[in-house]
């Protein structure tokens, strides 16, 4: 197996947002590595329509992780093996996933929960796919009274798993509170496989000061990338001299088209709606524009908006 190499800023798995025409976004503004949303391993394996789209990764298939959730180890490791025989160098099993229609199928942080059941995972699951990078993304347990990151970790680390990427939130705090990196550092001091720090990423300082207080691997962009696909690049050269508005505008019109054309035009302004958004939010006086935003029924009236603040961008001061 090639040593573990996925850089230092990743794109997180993020259902709804990181399909196909995000990711080559983000790869394309400098995110080193990426993954795909959460993908059911039972409906990979009947190649349900709708998983199928989720896996297109063209020619970025070596820089892009697939994500398997399920809670049936078999399951899971056959699952792994359809991902590797697909050409998916990198395999990640969802277990921190909070929602409640997923963990009450014993997936995501569910399996959190059930130690022997974990195991059962990691070593079927390895088994399976001998010859590929096989990750797991966990939360620090299932709620306050069952915090066992550091014994699955372990665990992790005995049954061969090859990198955790870790949000140190429990299941019950679902995004509440504040994400509590010092478990982060904790779990890196304790396993000796990569750990990769997600959690409250929302700028390139809160990248750079979680990466220095952790010593982690490397650092996962979530919700700090929406709408923001530059920040991998801005990251890794903290000084180069950041993109002015009218580029920022010119790469998000970019994200739009890749998005219209992967998924057409009707489906695709709902999709592009939570990037033009989350855009918008660093802007001091934009509550009109995001407003906006959410009543928009076409891409005309995404572009509109798009128009207003390019020619108003004066009006408009970013915060971050
Ligand atoms: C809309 C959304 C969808 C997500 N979907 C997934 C997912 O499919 N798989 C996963 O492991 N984590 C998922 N996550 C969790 C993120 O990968 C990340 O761990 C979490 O948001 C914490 O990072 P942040 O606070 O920097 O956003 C999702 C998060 C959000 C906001």
């Amino acid at each position: 197996m090639d040593k573990i190499n996925l850089g230092q800023c990743i794109l997180a798995p993020m259902a709804g947002i990181t399909g196909y025409p995000f990711r080559k976004m983000a790869l394309k503004y400098g995110a080193e590595f990426c993954f795909t949303e959460m993908i059911s391993a039972d409906g990979f394996l009947h190649n349900d329509r709708g998983t199928l789209e989720l896996l297109k990764t063209g020619n970025d298939i070596d820089k892009t992780g697939i994500q398997l959730f399920g809670s049936n180890p078999v399951i899971l490791a056959q699952a792994a093996k359809k991902a590797a025989d697909n050409g998916f160098k990198v395999i990640d099993v969802n277990m921190g996933c909070p929602v409640k229609k997923v963990v009450k199928t014993g997936a995501g942080s569910a399996i959190l929960k059930d130690v022997k059941l974990f195991s059962l995972i990691v070593k079927a699951v390895r088994q399976a796919v001998k010859d590929s990078i096989f990750t797991i993304k966990i939360r620090s347990g299932f709620d306050e009274n069952s915090v066992n990151f550091l014994e699955v970790g372990k665990i992790a680390e005995l049954s061969g798993v090859d990198a955790v990427f870790f949000h140190p939130r429990t299941r019950s705090l679902m995004f509440g509170g504040a994400a509590d990196h010092s478990l982060t550092k904790k779990l890196k001091e304790e396993i000796a496989i990569p750990v990769y720090a997600s959690g409250d990423v929302f700028t390139i300082n809160d990248a750079l000061r979680i990466q220095d207080f952790t010593s982690a691997d490397g650092i996962m962009f979530a919700r700090g990338a929406i709408g923001k696909p530059w920040v991998f690049g801005d990251y890794l050269d903290a000084n180069r001299t950041h993109l002015d508005i009218n580029q920022k505008i010119d790469i998000i019109t970019e994200l739009m088209e890749e998005i219209s054309l992967f998924y057409g035009r009707e489906r695709g302004h709902n999709l592009i709606r939570p990037h033009l958004y989350n855009f918008l939010k660093g802007f001091k006086g934009s509550k009109g524009l995001r407003c906006m935003v959410n009543n928009a029924k076409t891409e005309k009236e995404i572009l509109e908006i798009l128009n207003i603040l390019r020619t108003a961008n004066n009006e408009y001061t970013r915060l971050d």
